[in-house]
């Protein structure tokens, strides 16, 4: 469970002032969770996000993870919330510091201080996971895009984290690359069974959206809209608002169902109109 009690974060600004990137922000994330996170350039999702694990501190308020908790005067729990959360960014490169595939996915565990065997083990399975032994031996420079945030999601996965946050991970990728990642975080939460890590992911991407049970969009630092992907999808002037476009599909079905015989986005999706 990650909690936000009243969180405000300010930034101090060059010119000397402040900026607030979130403001009184009260918000429960539940365990098994898949949230997307939405919202305009500058609404503070990236803030939310780096509040998970502490590399951004509130102002104010109280960040509660499971049974951790951070405040602006009270950040010793931070080794431990590291421990329980895994962070994906839009830049692989940014995140991946070791020579080999299999070294990177090994140094997050040698940090802890896992026994060796466990270690291996643990590096195997893997590896085997996001289809990565044939590359165990290349240096992650080698790699393609997809490939590389592949490992940086590998590497987070072997420690096992509680909750997994994703800042934009497709961001950078083709479509096929885009498609293939989410395919993964889909079947990691199936191959967990009763205890799926909470995930936060972060888009611009609607149609990823849907692949989440929640959608949070934020606007100007506030909690704009909370509720189904499906739900948020058909409150399209609100979304437009602040320069989000639904799916395709969403904006399809509320223009044809005064035409057409159709209740829902599914009626369309499986009718042929034509
Ligand atoms: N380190 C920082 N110093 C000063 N201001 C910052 C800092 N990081 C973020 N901000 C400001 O805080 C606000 C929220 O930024 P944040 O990165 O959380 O937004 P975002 O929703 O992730 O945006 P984007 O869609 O561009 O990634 C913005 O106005 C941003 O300029
Ligand atoms: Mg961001």
């Amino acid at each position: 469970m990650i909690r936000f009690e009243d969180v405000s974060v300010d930034y101090a600004t060059v010119q000397g002032g402040r900026i607030r990137a979130l403001n009184h922000i009260h918000l429960t994330l539940d365990d098994g969770e898949y949230v997307a996170v939405m919202g305009p350039n500058g609404s503070g999702k990236s803030t939310l996000a780096r509040l998970c694990n502490g590399l951004v501190l509130p102002s104010a308020g109280t960040v509660h993870i499971d049974e951790f908790r951070i405040t602006a005067d009270f950040s010793r729990h931070i080794p431990d919330i590291r421990r329980c959360v895994g962070m994906v960014f839009q830049n692989p490169d940014n995140q991946i510091v070791s020579t080999t595939v299999e070294r990177e996915i090994a140094f997050g565990l040698e940090n802890l201080g896992v026994p060796y065997d466990e270690m291996q083990e643990r590096v195997a399975e893997a590896l085997q996971t996001f289809d990565l032994l044939h590359l165990r031996n290349r240096a992650p420079h080698q790699l393609s895009g997809g490939e590389k945030q592949r490992l940086a999601l590998a590497a987070v996965m072997v420690m096992q984290p509680r909750h997994l946050i994703l800042d934009e991970p497709t961001a950078l990728l083709d479509f096929r690359h885009q498609s293939e990642f989410l395919q993964y975080i889909r079947r990691l939460r199936e191959s967990a069974g009763g205890r799926p890590p909470m995930v936060m992911h972060i888009t611009h991407f609607a149609p990823e959206a849907l692949f989440a049970t929640r959608l949070l969009v934020l606007h100007r630092g506030e909690v704009y809209m909370d509720g189904t992907p499906e739900d948020i999808f058909l409150q399209e002037s609100g979304l437009r608002e602040i320069g989000i476009d639904p799916p395709i599909e969403f904006s399809a079905f509320l223009r044809l169902r005064e035409k057409l015989p159709i209740k829902s986005v599914e009626d369309l999706r499986l009718r042929p109109i034509l």
